[in-house]
Protein backbone atom coordinates (compact mmCIF):
# COMPACT_ATOMS: atom_id res chain seq x y z
CA UNK A 1 0.00 0.00 0.00
CA UNK A 2 1.82 3.43 -1.11
CA UNK A 3 -1.06 5.65 0.41
CA UNK A 4 -4.42 5.12 2.39
CA UNK A 5 -6.49 8.48 1.56
CA UNK A 6 -9.88 6.40 0.79
CA UNK A 7 -11.28 2.88 0.32
CA UNK A 8 -9.57 3.18 -3.40
CA UNK A 9 -6.42 2.59 -1.79
CA UNK A 10 -7.54 -1.40 -0.66
CA UNK A 11 -7.17 -4.19 -2.80
CA UNK A 12 -8.94 -6.61 -0.29
CA UNK A 13 -10.47 -5.58 2.50
CA UNK A 14 -11.53 -8.88 4.12
CA UNK A 15 -7.96 -9.38 4.46
CA UNK A 16 -7.15 -5.67 5.52
CA UNK A 17 -9.71 -6.34 8.66
CA UNK A 18 -8.15 -9.73 9.12
CA UNK A 19 -4.75 -8.45 9.65
CA UNK A 20 -6.48 -5.51 12.63
CA UNK A 21 -7.54 -8.65 14.47
CA UNK A 22 -4.47 -10.27 14.12
CA UNK A 23 -2.58 -7.17 15.73
CA UNK A 24 -5.53 -7.33 18.66
CA UNK A 25 -4.29 -10.67 18.91
CA UNK A 26 -0.36 -9.96 18.90
CA UNK A 27 0.17 -5.95 19.11
CA UNK A 28 3.88 -6.32 18.93
CA UNK A 29 4.44 -8.71 16.38
CA UNK A 30 5.69 -6.20 14.22
CA UNK A 31 7.32 -3.87 16.48
CA UNK A 32 10.75 -4.19 14.01
CA UNK A 33 9.19 -3.12 11.37
CA UNK A 34 9.13 0.67 11.78
CA UNK A 35 12.33 0.87 13.88
CA UNK A 36 14.04 4.50 12.89
CA UNK A 37 10.74 4.89 11.36
CA UNK A 38 9.05 8.30 12.24
CA UNK A 39 5.79 9.11 11.32
CA UNK A 40 4.37 12.59 11.32
CA UNK A 41 0.48 13.66 12.87
CA UNK A 42 -0.46 16.94 11.50
CA UNK A 43 -4.30 17.99 12.77
CA UNK A 44 -5.80 21.32 11.25
CA UNK A 45 -8.81 19.93 13.72
CA UNK A 46 -9.34 18.63 16.94
CA UNK A 47 -9.26 14.99 17.78
CA UNK A 48 -8.68 12.49 20.56
CA UNK A 49 -9.30 8.81 19.17
CA UNK A 50 -7.44 9.16 15.96
CA UNK A 51 -4.04 11.25 17.49
CA UNK A 52 -3.87 8.58 20.36
CA UNK A 53 -4.80 5.39 18.16
CA UNK A 54 -2.66 6.55 15.88
CA UNK A 55 0.24 7.28 17.61
CA UNK A 56 -0.40 3.59 19.65
CA UNK A 57 -0.39 2.19 16.76
CA UNK A 58 2.38 3.28 15.37
CA UNK A 59 4.44 2.71 18.59
CA UNK A 60 3.33 -0.97 18.60
CA UNK A 61 4.77 -1.22 15.20
CA UNK A 62 8.25 0.44 16.98
CA UNK A 63 7.92 3.36 15.07
CA UNK A 64 9.29 7.25 16.40
CA UNK A 65 6.17 10.01 16.59
CA UNK A 66 5.68 13.25 16.20
CA UNK A 67 2.15 15.67 16.43
CA UNK A 68 1.28 18.95 14.87
CA UNK A 69 -1.45 20.79 15.60
CA UNK A 70 -1.39 23.21 12.25
CA UNK A 71 -1.49 26.84 12.83
CA UNK A 72 -1.42 26.60 16.26
CA UNK A 73 2.13 25.15 17.00
CA UNK A 74 3.21 25.53 13.48
CA UNK A 75 2.47 28.47 10.83
CA UNK A 76 -1.12 28.68 9.34
CA UNK A 77 -0.50 26.62 5.78
CA UNK A 78 -1.34 28.60 2.32
CA UNK A 79 -3.04 25.77 0.30
CA UNK A 80 -3.71 27.28 -2.79
CA UNK A 81 -1.60 27.56 -6.04
CA UNK A 82 -0.60 30.81 -7.65
CA UNK A 83 -1.89 33.11 -4.35
CA UNK A 84 -0.25 36.50 -3.04
CA UNK A 85 0.28 35.47 0.49
CA UNK A 86 -0.74 38.22 1.84
CA UNK A 87 -3.06 37.17 4.60
CA UNK A 88 -2.95 34.73 7.73
CA UNK A 89 -1.05 32.00 6.24
CA UNK A 90 2.84 32.50 6.61
CA UNK A 91 3.82 28.97 4.66
CA UNK A 92 2.62 27.24 1.26
CA UNK A 93 1.86 23.74 1.78
CA UNK A 94 4.24 23.34 -0.96
CA UNK A 95 6.82 23.44 1.08
CA UNK A 96 5.48 22.95 4.34
CA UNK A 97 4.41 19.29 3.05
CA UNK A 98 8.05 18.73 1.42
CA UNK A 99 9.81 19.93 4.31
CA UNK A 100 8.02 17.75 6.52
CA UNK A 101 7.99 14.72 3.98
CA UNK A 102 11.86 15.39 5.20
CA UNK A 103 11.63 14.63 8.57
CA UNK A 104 8.97 11.76 8.00
CA UNK A 105 8.34 8.46 6.65
CA UNK A 106 4.98 8.80 6.66
CA UNK A 107 3.00 11.94 7.10
CA UNK A 108 -0.51 11.67 8.50
CA UNK A 109 -3.19 14.40 7.71
CA UNK A 110 -6.74 15.54 9.21
CA UNK A 111 -8.53 18.47 7.61
CA UNK A 112 -11.95 18.58 8.10
CA UNK A 113 -14.67 19.81 5.32
CA UNK A 114 -15.30 23.61 5.76
CA UNK A 115 -19.01 23.24 4.84
CA UNK A 116 -18.85 26.62 2.87
CA UNK A 117 -18.21 25.11 -0.62
CA UNK A 118 -19.06 21.79 -1.44
CA UNK A 119 -17.11 22.23 -4.68
CA UNK A 120 -14.17 23.08 -2.80
CA UNK A 121 -14.34 20.24 0.02
CA UNK A 122 -15.11 17.33 -2.07
CA UNK A 123 -11.92 17.92 -4.20
CA UNK A 124 -10.31 17.10 -1.17
CA UNK A 125 -7.92 20.12 -1.59
CA UNK A 126 -5.40 19.32 1.37
CA UNK A 127 -4.93 15.69 1.03
CA UNK A 128 -4.46 16.20 -2.86
CA UNK A 129 -1.84 18.86 -2.24
CA UNK A 130 -0.12 16.84 0.73
CA UNK A 131 -0.16 13.93 -1.87
CA UNK A 132 1.54 15.78 -4.65
CA UNK A 133 4.23 17.65 -2.82
CA UNK A 134 5.39 15.32 0.83
CA UNK A 135 7.14 12.93 -1.02
CA UNK A 136 6.37 10.17 1.27
CA UNK A 137 3.04 7.94 1.66
CA UNK A 138 0.28 9.96 2.98
CA UNK A 139 -2.55 8.78 5.98
CA UNK A 140 -5.97 10.29 5.94
CA UNK A 141 -6.83 10.58 9.24
CA UNK A 142 -9.90 12.13 8.36
CA UNK A 143 -10.54 14.96 5.55
CA UNK A 144 -13.47 16.61 3.95
CA UNK A 145 -15.15 13.82 2.58
CA UNK A 146 -14.10 10.66 4.14
CA UNK A 147 -12.94 8.70 7.44
CA UNK A 148 -11.25 5.84 6.17
CA UNK A 149 -9.59 4.35 9.47
CA UNK A 150 -12.88 4.78 11.25
CA UNK A 151 -14.64 3.05 8.58
CA UNK A 152 -11.50 0.41 8.71
CA UNK A 153 -12.38 0.43 12.29
CA UNK A 154 -15.79 -0.38 12.31
CA UNK A 155 -15.51 -3.22 9.35
CA UNK A 156 -13.48 -4.80 12.34
CA UNK A 157 -15.86 -4.06 14.91
CA UNK A 158 -18.69 -5.55 12.91
CA UNK A 159 -16.53 -8.80 12.08
CA UNK A 160 -15.74 -9.49 15.64
CA UNK A 161 -19.85 -9.04 16.97
CA UNK A 162 -21.71 -10.17 14.08
CA UNK A 163 -24.04 -13.17 15.04
CA UNK A 164 -25.44 -14.18 11.50
CA UNK A 165 -22.92 -14.03 7.90
CA UNK A 166 -24.48 -11.20 6.65
CA UNK A 167 -25.72 -8.85 9.45
CA UNK A 168 -27.96 -6.09 8.36
CA UNK A 169 -26.02 -2.80 9.12
CA UNK A 170 -28.12 0.54 9.82
CA UNK A 171 -26.56 3.81 8.94
CA UNK A 172 -29.12 6.41 10.53
CA UNK A 173 -28.52 10.13 10.88
CA UNK A 174 -29.09 11.70 14.06
CA UNK A 175 -30.24 15.18 15.32
CA UNK A 176 -27.35 17.23 16.02
CA UNK A 177 -27.77 21.56 17.02
CA UNK A 178 -24.90 22.47 14.54
CA UNK A 179 -22.94 21.43 10.98
CA UNK A 180 -21.16 18.67 11.37
CA UNK A 181 -19.66 17.24 7.67
CA UNK A 182 -20.61 14.18 5.81
CA UNK A 183 -17.45 11.91 6.08
CA UNK A 184 -17.62 9.76 8.39
CA UNK A 185 -21.27 8.46 7.25
CA UNK A 186 -19.66 8.70 3.18
CA UNK A 187 -16.89 6.76 4.42
CA UNK A 188 -19.11 3.85 6.20
CA UNK A 189 -21.04 4.04 2.87
CA UNK A 190 -18.04 3.27 0.98
CA UNK A 191 -16.61 0.47 2.98
CA UNK A 192 -20.16 -1.06 4.05
CA UNK A 193 -21.09 -1.28 -0.23
CA UNK A 194 -17.75 -3.49 -0.22
CA UNK A 195 -18.93 -5.59 2.50
CA UNK A 196 -21.04 -8.85 2.36
CA UNK A 197 -24.00 -6.78 4.50
CA UNK A 198 -27.78 -5.91 3.79
CA UNK A 199 -26.49 -2.07 4.00
CA UNK A 200 -29.61 0.51 4.96
CA UNK A 201 -28.89 3.98 5.10
CA UNK A 202 -32.14 6.44 7.00
CA UNK A 203 -32.23 10.14 7.46
CA UNK A 204 -35.07 12.56 6.82
CA UNK A 205 -35.51 14.48 3.84
CA UNK A 206 -33.26 16.74 2.66
CA UNK A 207 -30.25 14.53 4.25
CA UNK A 208 -29.69 12.78 0.85
CA UNK A 209 -25.48 12.36 1.31
CA UNK A 210 -23.64 12.00 -2.66
CA UNK A 211 -24.75 9.26 -4.69
CA UNK A 212 -20.84 8.81 -5.48
CA UNK A 213 -20.63 7.37 -1.60
CA UNK A 214 -24.22 6.30 -1.39
CA UNK A 215 -23.91 3.39 -3.97
CA UNK A 216 -25.99 0.61 -3.73
CA UNK A 217 -27.29 1.25 -0.24
CA UNK A 218 -30.82 0.90 0.17
CA UNK A 219 -32.38 4.08 1.56
CA UNK A 220 -35.57 4.50 3.79
CA UNK A 221 -36.84 7.59 5.35
CA UNK A 222 -38.80 5.96 7.69
CA UNK A 223 -36.66 5.47 10.39
CA UNK A 224 -38.91 3.09 12.24
CA UNK A 225 -38.87 0.65 9.21
CA UNK A 226 -35.29 1.12 8.84
CA UNK A 227 -34.44 -0.58 12.21
CA UNK A 228 -36.66 -3.51 11.87
CA UNK A 229 -34.16 -6.48 12.23
CA UNK A 230 -31.11 -4.39 12.08
CA UNK A 231 -28.28 -6.24 13.62
CA UNK A 232 -25.88 -2.98 13.69
CA UNK A 233 -27.28 0.77 14.17
CA UNK A 234 -24.55 3.43 13.20
CA UNK A 235 -25.58 6.59 14.64
CA UNK A 236 -23.85 9.49 12.79
CA UNK A 237 -25.15 13.32 12.40
CA UNK A 238 -24.25 15.69 8.84
CA UNK A 239 -25.24 18.13 7.24
CA UNK A 240 -27.34 18.01 4.26
CA UNK A 241 -25.19 17.70 0.90
CA UNK A 242 -27.59 18.98 -1.35
CA UNK A 243 -28.23 22.59 0.65
CA UNK A 244 -24.43 22.09 1.35
CA UNK A 245 -23.54 22.42 5.31
CA UNK A 246 -27.01 23.77 6.48
CA UNK A 247 -28.64 22.19 9.40
CA UNK A 248 -32.12 21.60 8.00
CA UNK A 249 -33.83 19.88 10.86
CA UNK A 250 -33.02 19.36 14.80
CA UNK A 251 -35.98 16.59 14.97
CA UNK A 252 -35.67 15.33 18.34
CA UNK A 253 -37.40 12.11 17.19
CA UNK A 254 -34.84 10.81 15.09
CA UNK A 255 -32.86 10.13 18.71
CA UNK A 256 -31.96 6.45 19.34
CA UNK A 257 -33.56 5.60 21.95
CA UNK A 258 -34.52 2.24 23.92
CA UNK A 259 -37.58 1.78 22.07
CA UNK A 260 -36.11 2.58 18.72
CA UNK A 261 -33.47 -0.42 19.43
CA UNK A 262 -35.79 -2.40 20.48
CA UNK A 263 -37.08 -2.72 17.05
CA UNK A 264 -33.92 -4.68 16.11
CA UNK A 265 -32.42 -7.88 16.15
CA UNK A 266 -31.33 -7.14 20.05
CA UNK A 267 -28.49 -5.14 16.97
CA UNK A 268 -25.54 -3.48 18.68
CA UNK A 269 -25.54 0.40 19.01
CA UNK A 270 -22.22 1.86 17.01
CA UNK A 271 -21.34 5.68 16.79
CA UNK A 272 -17.61 6.95 16.26
CA UNK A 273 -17.51 9.30 18.89
CA UNK A 274 -17.46 11.71 20.17
CA UNK A 275 -21.05 11.66 20.95
CA UNK A 276 -23.48 14.44 22.62
CA UNK A 277 -25.79 12.61 24.92
CA UNK A 278 -29.47 12.75 24.77
CA UNK A 279 -28.91 14.62 21.70
CA UNK A 280 -28.15 11.74 19.21
CA UNK A 281 -28.73 8.77 21.79
CA UNK A 282 -30.32 8.24 25.07
CA UNK A 283 -28.19 7.96 28.15
CA UNK A 284 -30.46 4.46 28.24
CA UNK A 285 -29.26 3.22 24.98
CA UNK A 286 -25.45 4.48 25.63
CA UNK A 287 -25.28 3.13 28.42
CA UNK A 288 -26.70 -0.38 27.69
CA UNK A 289 -25.27 -4.25 26.77
CA UNK A 290 -26.06 -2.85 23.43
CA UNK A 291 -23.76 -0.25 22.76
CA UNK A 292 -20.50 -1.06 21.52
CA UNK A 293 -18.90 2.17 21.12
CA UNK A 294 -15.85 1.55 23.35
CA UNK A 295 -14.57 -1.50 22.00
CA UNK A 296 -15.35 0.18 18.58
CA UNK A 297 -13.26 2.92 19.64
CA UNK A 298 -10.45 0.48 21.23
CA UNK A 299 -10.68 -1.02 17.21
CA UNK A 300 -8.99 2.56 16.11
CA UNK A 301 -5.57 1.17 17.33
CA UNK A 302 -6.07 -2.01 15.17
CA UNK A 303 -7.23 -0.14 11.95
CA UNK A 304 -4.65 2.15 12.32
CA UNK A 305 -1.69 -0.72 12.84
CA UNK A 306 -2.87 -2.86 10.18
CA UNK A 307 -2.54 0.10 7.70
CA UNK A 308 0.47 1.63 9.07
CA UNK A 309 2.09 -1.73 8.69
CA UNK A 310 0.95 -2.29 4.53
CA UNK A 311 2.73 1.03 4.34
CA UNK A 312 6.19 -0.04 5.86
CA UNK A 313 6.18 -3.20 3.94
CA UNK A 314 5.84 -1.23 1.08
CA UNK A 315 9.04 1.14 1.64
CA UNK A 316 11.04 -1.58 2.41
N1 LIG B 1 -13.90 9.15 15.81
C1 LIG B 1 -12.91 10.05 15.77
O1 LIG B 1 -12.30 10.28 14.72
O2 LIG B 1 -12.63 10.64 16.97
P1 LIG B 1 -11.69 11.91 17.15
O3 LIG B 1 -12.35 13.05 16.37
O4 LIG B 1 -11.66 12.17 18.63
O5 LIG B 1 -10.36 11.61 16.58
Amino acid sequence: MQHFISVHDVTDIDALVQEGLRHKQSPFAFEHLGKHKTIGLLFFNQSLRTRLSTQRAAQNLGMNTMALNVGQDSWGLELEEGVVMDGNNAEHVKEAAAVMGKYCDILAVRAFAGLQDREKDYAETVMTQFKKYAGVPIVNLESATRHPLQSLADCITIEEYKTTARPKVVLTWAPHFKALPQAVANSFCEWMNRRDVEFVVTHPEGYELSPDYVGNAKVIYNQDEAFAGADFIYAKNWSSYQNYGQVLTRDASWMITKQKMELTNNGKFMHCLPVRRNMKVTDEVLDSEQSIVIEQAGNRVWSAQAVLKRILEGLG
